[in-house]
């Protein structure tokens, strides 16, 4: 089976969840297919720490990897990521006949949840998402809101009922984190479970006991 995932960034806020995660996911071997909505962009403008540069210098792959960076540090060279436009519908990851292993959506807005529960397929992670559904493969939605209205709610539960995992941004506290990177990497390890990563950044539940 392909080990080629897909990863797509979209418009939720925690913008650093998805930061942290290519991070994580670049010290990992494997490839992936990066798929970046331009409102993910507007997003990290407003959660950025540091004052912003032109909003149009970080719409490309080079100023989203030097922001993973600069929050945390030297990245890995195990993964190789390859970048597709949001409005190229012709990208490969747009056909059932491209092989991938599965597909994250993180962090996933509210309205490409529902563009995915309708069918819409406007732009390429919502097509992309789309045919891992018809073709069976995983997907995993890591939203984030509050609070959730019935529309957000009946959009999840038909994901779920077609075989989505509703994985939302929601980290356990139990293993006593002391960062906000710790925060992150929960995450990061309930999505690696999910896309078939092996890997785990942090210690599973009661296995630090003697
Ligand atoms: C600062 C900011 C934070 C946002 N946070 C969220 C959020 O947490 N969840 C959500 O569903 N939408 C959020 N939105 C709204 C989405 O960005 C908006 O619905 C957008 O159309 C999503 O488009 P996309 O899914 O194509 O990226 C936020 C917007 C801004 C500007």
């Amino acid at each position: 089976m392909s080990e080629r995932r897909i990863i797509a960034l979209t418009g939720a806020s925690g913008v650093e969840y998805a930061l942290r995660f290519l991070w994580q996911l670049s010290q990992v071997d494997g490839e992936s297919d990066i798929i970046v909505s331009k409102n993910f962009y507007t997003v990290l403008g407003e959660e950025s720490r540091t004052p912003l540069s032109p909003r149009e210098d970080r719409v490309n792959p080079t100023s989203l990897l030097r922001e993973v960076e600069s929050r945390f540090g030297a990245s890995g060279s195990a993964h190789r990521f390859t970048f597709f436009e949001n409005s190229d519908i012709a990208a490969r990851s747009a056909s059932g006949s491209a092989a991938y292993k599965a597909m994250v959506v993180l962090p996933c807005s509210m309205k490409t949840v529902a563009s995915i529960a309708a069918g819409l397929s406007q732009n390429l992670i919502e097509r992309a998402a789309d045919v891992c559904i018809k073709e069976r493969r995983p997907l995993v939605l890591c939203l984030r809101e509050t609070p959730l209205s019935t529309i957000h709610l009946r959009n999840m539960l038909a994901l779920s009922e077609v075989g989505v995992t509703i994985l939302p941004l929601m980290p356990g506290y139990y293993h006593r984190p002391q960062s906000l990177e710790a925060l992150y990497d929960f995450m990061v390890d309930r999505v690696f479970q999910h896309i078939g990563i092996s890997k785990r950044v942090t210690t599973p539940w009661r296995e630090n006991l003697d």
